[in-house]
């Protein structure tokens, strides 16, 4: 079996899997949702996951029917279903569905659903000689919107970002905010490294802190890399000696280009130094 779906419990082929029109998912994006990864046939890190997804749903107000021990178990559960090795694993909680109406208050049960496949590896070359990344020609969400630290369903911000990505055959696009700043990338963190210092974004902007990004952090601070969260500019990415992206999905992926703009030595020491320890990290998780 190459996928699955479950709903609300049930599990059901991706072909026959149904959710009603009336979804507030569907209708308004009025969803939380978590993508979790597994390493060796066991899922990884899915505590700080199932964390971000109560801190999502607590935020939009949005009452989840089981404990952080329940959603591990269902998870897990359905993860030994098909336990391929490496998976991706999507959980996602809409409102739920009800009249069309934007009142919240409206549907009176959630929505789950879950997907597991197995997961598509990255080319090993996107690890070894970095990818080329642009900077979208729109701005990631205020902290004052809908703040990005969300894991909502609502992703249309960067799906926009993202076309600016796949019309120039780049594999990311990286948000500015407001400020000029650079935010993040449509489903990945950025660090940069100038002069040996690690930058990122601090943990207050426009951003998600994403659960790779934190290891990534603590990784660096046990190595004595010197770490600054501070806001940076699109010049400043493109003068750093070398910058990468973080995901559950892309681990730790150099940049090797901005805007066409190739940087002076990405990969360099520091990218690999931290992809090894991710990767050691991984193998003792
Ligand atoms: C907007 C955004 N930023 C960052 C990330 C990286 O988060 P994580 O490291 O938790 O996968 C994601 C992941 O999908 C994302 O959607």
């Amino acid at each position: 079996m190459e996928e699955l779906v479950m709903i609300n419990g049930a599990i059901s082929k991706p072909s026959e899997a149904k959710i009603s029109v009336f979804d507030r998912g569907f209708l308004y994006g009025d969803a939380t949702y978590e993508v979790v990864r597994s390493y060796s046939g066991k899922l990884f890190a899915v505590e700080p996951h199932i964390d971000r997804l109560f801190l999502s749903a607590e935020r939009i107000s949005m009452k989840l029917p089981y404990t952080k021990k329940q959603y591990l178990d269902r998870m897990q559960e359905f993860y030994q279903k098909a336990p391929f090795d490496d998976a991706y694993l999507r959980i996602q909680i809409s409102r739920g569905e009800g009249p069309i109406t934007l009142d919240p208050y409206a549907p009176t049960t959630v929505n789950e659903v879950m997907y597991l496949r197995p997961l598509k590896p990255h080319p090993r070359e996107y690890f070894e000689r970095g990818v080329p990344v642009v900077i979208a020609g729109v701005l990631r969400n205020s902290k004052k919107a809908m703040d990005p630290d969300i894991k909502s369903g609502n992703y249309l911000n960067n799906v926009l970002a993202y076309k600016f990505a796949a019309e120039k055959k780049a594999h990311e696009a990286i948000m500015e905010n407001s400020e000029g700043f650079i935010t993040e990338a449509t489903t990945s963190n950025v660090f940069c490294v100038v002069n040996g210092e690690l930058w990122t974004s601090p943990d207050d902007s426009d951003i998600l802190r994403g659960i790779t990004r934190n290891i990534v952090i603590t990784l660096a601070q046990g190595l004595d890399i010197p770490l600054k969260k501070k806001n940076f500019t699109r010049q400043d990415l493109k003068n750093a000696d070398e910058a990468f992206l973080t995901s559950s999905t892309r681990e730790v992926m150099p940049i090797a280009s901005v805007n066409g703009d190739v940087l002076k030595s990405s990969p360099g020491p520091v990218t690999r130094r931290l992809q090894q320890a991710y990767y050691d990290y991984v193998k003792n998780a």
